[in-house]
């Protein structure tokens, strides 16, 4: 499974790349207005910026919701740099701009996804990456992993290329849960992601190897 960090934070990126077990990173248009980045050119080149970081997929969101305008702004955002996905909504205009990407080579995460009937179209649209929010899934009291699950085995069945990017993850729990019911790709915060390491027994083992080691040093 493959990890990317769901942030336009230029230091947990390069936190998380220096775990090395980054593999890419996705933003969206409001994780971008978090880092207070103003004007066009300082978005197009933040984007720049965090590819010089991670070498990897890199998505990118379009503003635009009708077809040229997804098109104008995905060919822009692709020519940034080799490593852009062009993040495209799951709207009408949204799945024919990501059928014309796929014809052209340009990778696209299909994002906003909620149902299954919603990725079976983005599959066949040819989008790379399939974005499902799960824990906006979970706080309307549904399953989001139910929902990974299920698109996972439609695009076993049917062999769709598709990567399912499991998105909105709030915790290392949903990561583990990707993970068990096969999820290509999560993205999640610097915090779910470092949240893995903890466990309470590895720093009360760790202690103990420590205090061990001191006192059999002393003891010579
Ligand atoms: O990748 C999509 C993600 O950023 C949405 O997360 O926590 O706003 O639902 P959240």
């Amino acid at each position: 499974m493959k990890f990317f960090i769901d942030t336009a934070n230029l230091s947990q990126i390069q936190e998380a790349n220096d775990l090395g077990i980054l593999d890419g990173v996705t933003t969206n248009p409001s994780l971008m207005a978090k880092e207070d980045i103003s004007g066009e050119q300082a978005i197009l080149d933040h984007y720049v910026k965090i590819c010089s970081i991670v070498d990897g997929p890199v998505s990118a969101e379009v503003i635009a919701t009708d077809f040229e305008g997804i098109i104008k702004e995905g060919e822009a955002l692709a020519k940034l740099h080799k490593n852009i996905v062009v993040k495209v909504p799951m709207i009408k205009d949204g799945i024919k701009a990501i059928k014309y990407f796929s014809t052209k080579g340009i990778k696209t995460n299909c994002t906003l996804v909620f149902s299954a009937g919603q990725a079976i179209l983005a599959a066949k649209a040819g989008a790379t990456y399939l974005s499902p929010f799960i824990g906006r899934i979970d706080d309307m009291n549904w399953d989001g992993i139910e929902l990974i699950e299920q698109i996972v085995d439609i695009y076993d069945i049917y062999g769709y290329q598709t990567e399912v990017l499991a998105a909105s993850i709030r915790n290392p729990l949903h990561i583990v849960k990707c993970a068990e019911v096969g999820a290509h790709v999560i993205t999640a915060p610097l915090s779910a992601i470092t949240g893995l390491l903890k466990h309470p027994l590895t720093d009360i083992g760790l202690a103990q190897f420590l205090a061990d080691h001191k006192k059999a040093a002393e003891s010579k």
